[in-house]
């Protein structure tokens, strides 16, 4: 006689697989998206997007989820991406083979391409040599200028020593008398072309990282700590950090005294603050939305981009960023206003990915994939690029 006992076989192996499934041990045989069989050649890359995945093969977890997500629901940084669907490029016809113009005079710098690379913190959690290798492999790819975050790994000297491109600066002010003044003569002194001063992002939570922070090992903590996203504490229940909540506009004020350069503020997304930037003396508008980490269900960039334009009316130029991924999706905010546009998180996962090389590799396929937009839409100069391109379909 066989007797069966009260805990069989298969709920011991099914209680083993859950335990299995729910491990951190096994996280990395989790992701959704890729075969981790092979990691590809850098010469195998055909499009930005083919970056991605390898970049999250290479890091952790933690500084994927960093870098890839965004603020609360993420529908911002999920229409950053979809507005480009909602422009349609319209060709012309017989519009000759003559080479294509992409240089350009850009806030005093000569560009190549009007392309740059936006102002992201610590490429220490995506590669050793941290932004002097972006600054590197951006140098490397026709000259691409960098804006050095001022929350970088490195300090702007060793930043500045890595490569001979031109390079910006980026601040969050902060209260006090010393602070900005002192941060942006170091700044200067080491030969930033611009300032770049960031207003938005004011009280923004990443519940991403706080559910990393919560669910992995306190041993092995990737991220330094940081107010955005910061658990409720003790006089604060609302989450609302209050290290920016006192920027108010005379600030530019203050700050254009500082500037010996060019002064370019970040984050702007309406015509009506466009106005108040040129009233109060600023070089260049940044319009950006923080690639959806500042306030979620506010509008994608390339909605409000025709509104900034007209209220600038090209007394200056306007940089643009959020959810370019490709060369056509330049050409849509070349010809909804922008001067120049500029690239968050493209460049992190060619240096998470190859390091500099793969920071060159990713910026010359966009340049590649530009060239290649602006013949096919007969458009082979950038003088030639407007608002009769493009038909959109905003929602
Ligand atoms: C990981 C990460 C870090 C960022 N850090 C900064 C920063 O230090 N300063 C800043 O002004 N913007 C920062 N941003 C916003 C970017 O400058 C840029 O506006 C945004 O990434 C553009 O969207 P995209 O990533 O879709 O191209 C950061 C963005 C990411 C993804």
């Amino acid at each position: 006689m066989v007797f069966h006992s009260a805990v069989s076989r298969r709920t011991v192996f099914r209680g083993l697989a859950g335990f299995l499934a729910g491990s951190p041990l096994l996280r990395g045989q989790q992701d959704p998206f890729r075969d981790h069989s092979r990691v590809p050649a850098l010469r195998e890359m055909l499009d930005a997007f083919d970056f991605e995945p390898v970049a999250f093969a290479k890091i952790t977890r933690q500084a994927y989820d960093y870098m890839a997500w965004g603020v609360d629901g993420e529908f911002t940084m999920r229409r950053n991406r979809e507005a480009y669907d909602w422009v349609g490029l319209v060709p012309r016809a017989l519009a000759g083979a003559g080479p294509v113009q992409t240089a350009s005079n850009f806030l005093g710098m000569n560009l190549a391409f009007p392309i740059m690379i936006s102002p992201t913190a610590r490429h220490v959690l995506f590669h050793p040599d941290a932004e002097a290798a972006t600054h590197a492999g951006a140098t490397a790819a026709s000259g691409t200028p960098l804006i050095v975050s001022n929350v970088a790994t490195f300090p702007v000297e060793k930043i500045a020593a890595a490569a001979t491109g031109p390079w910006w600066f980026q601040l969050y002010p902060q209260q006090g008398p010393d602070y900005n003044r002192q941060t942006l003569d170091k700044a200067q002194a080491a030969g930033c072309r611009a300032i770049v001063v960031t207003v938005d992002q004011q009280a923004s939570v990443y519940e991403r990282q706080t559910h990393d922070q919560n669910l992995t090992s306190p041993t092995g903590p990737v991220l330094a700590p940081t107010t955005i996203g910061a658990p409720r504490q003790r006089g604060n229940p609302y989450r609302v950090p209050d290290g920016r909540l006192w920027y108010e506009w005379p600030l530019l004020d203050e700050l254009r005294k500082i500037a010996k350069v060019p002064l370019v503020v970040k984050g702007i997304v309406t015509g009506e603050d466009a106005r108040l930037c040129l009233e109060h003396g600023v070089d260049c508008i940044f319009v950006s939305n923080h690639g959806g980490r500042s306030l979620d269900y506010g509008p994608s960039t390339l909605e409000v981009l025709p509104e900034i334009a007209e209220a600038v009316g090209g007394r200056i130029p306007i940089l643009f960023d959020g959810g370019i991924r490709r060369g056509s999706d330049i050409l849509k905010a070349l010809a909804l206003g922008a001067s120049a546009v500029s690239l968050g998180r493209v460049p992190l996962w060619g240096l998470a990915a190859y390091g500099p090389q793969g920071v060159q590799k990713v910026l010359e396929i966009l340049q590649a994939e530009l060239v290649q937009a602006m013949t096919a839409a007969g458009r082979p100069t950038l003088a030639s690029i407007d608002k009769t391109l493009v038909r959109t379909e905003f929602l």
